[in-house]
């Protein structure tokens, strides 16, 4: 807490921060272990980092779990995500109450099975009225998908008479995609090593601050959080301005 009421003194805290939970396969392959062991370690790392996250003050949370290209991986690794996913849910809800955390699913919902989807819509219900740090976790997200979505969203606006197309403005646009109302991610943290976005919040992401460190998910401590705040209250944000 000390050190961060110093990164605080240097520039402040990030209002929004998001994670691109990767390095899970690599840290099981280093140990020997199946890559579902990875996914186990960094379910673990995603509860503890979260609750830290909230404890420390930050108000909104995305954190990058399931993309739209993840179905790609063999059927095993795939199905053993969705029940890893089904387990922390119903797991992690006491901790995110504890916490006061609203929990929000970003991304297509109907790609996942019947049973998760309910289990999606009753973490969203149970939490909606607290006043906490606003969870968003992105599961069949994948930023492209969600600009489509706002795109048609706003089509069958103009279609039905509602607005005309020369009045769309960023705004409107921002308005239909799953964060609307929510402020754009300050800093974008991936651990990992890899130095790209995959799909993740393309339209947010115009002017977010990017930490890149090697080190792999489920090892991705509080310190390494407190690390990247640190950098982040560093830059020098200038929006294309001087
Ligand atoms: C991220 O870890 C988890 C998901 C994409 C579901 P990876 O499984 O991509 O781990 P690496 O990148 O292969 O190490
Ligand atoms: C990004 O990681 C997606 C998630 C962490 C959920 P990937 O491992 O899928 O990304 P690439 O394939 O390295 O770009
Ligand atoms: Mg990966």
């Amino acid at each position: 807490m000390a050190r961060l009421n110093n990164s605080k003194q240097s520039g402040g805290i990030p209002t929004h921060v998001a994670i691109i939970m990767d390095g899970n396969g690599r840290w099981a392959k280093k140990r020997g272990l199946p890559r579902t062991a990875g996914h186990t370690a960094g379910a673990a790392t995603f509860r503890h980092i979260t609750r830290y996250a909230s404890r420390i003050g930050i108000k909104y949370l995305t954190v990058y779990a399931f993309s739209t290209e993840n179905w790609k991986r063999p059927a095993d690794e795939v199905n053993a995500l969705m029940k890893l996913f089904h387990k922390q849910l119903v797991e992690s809800l006491t901790d995110f109450r504890d916490d006061d955390v609203v929990v929000r699913f970003i991304g297509d919902k109907s790609g996942f099975s019947d049973n998760l989807q309910k289990l999606i819509a009753e973490t969203e219900e149970v939490s909606k009225d607290r006043n906490g740090m606003v969870l968003n976790i992105a599961m069949n997200y994948g930023g492209r998908d969600e600009i489509l979505r706002a795109a048609k969203l706003l089509c069958e606006d103009c279609m039905s008479g509602k607005i005309s197309a020369d009045d769309i403005t960023k705004e409107m646009f921002a308005q239909k995609l799953y964060t609307a109302n929510q402020p754009d991610p300050d800093l974008i943290i991936r651990p990992g090593g890899e130095a790209r976005i995959s799909n993740f919040l393309l339209y947010q992401a115009a002017y977010s601050e990017l930490y890149i460190t090697d080190t792999l998910w489920p090892d991705f401590s509080e310190d390494d959080l407190i690390r990247a705040i640190d950098y982040y209250s560093k830059r020098n944000r200038r929006f294309g301005g001087i």
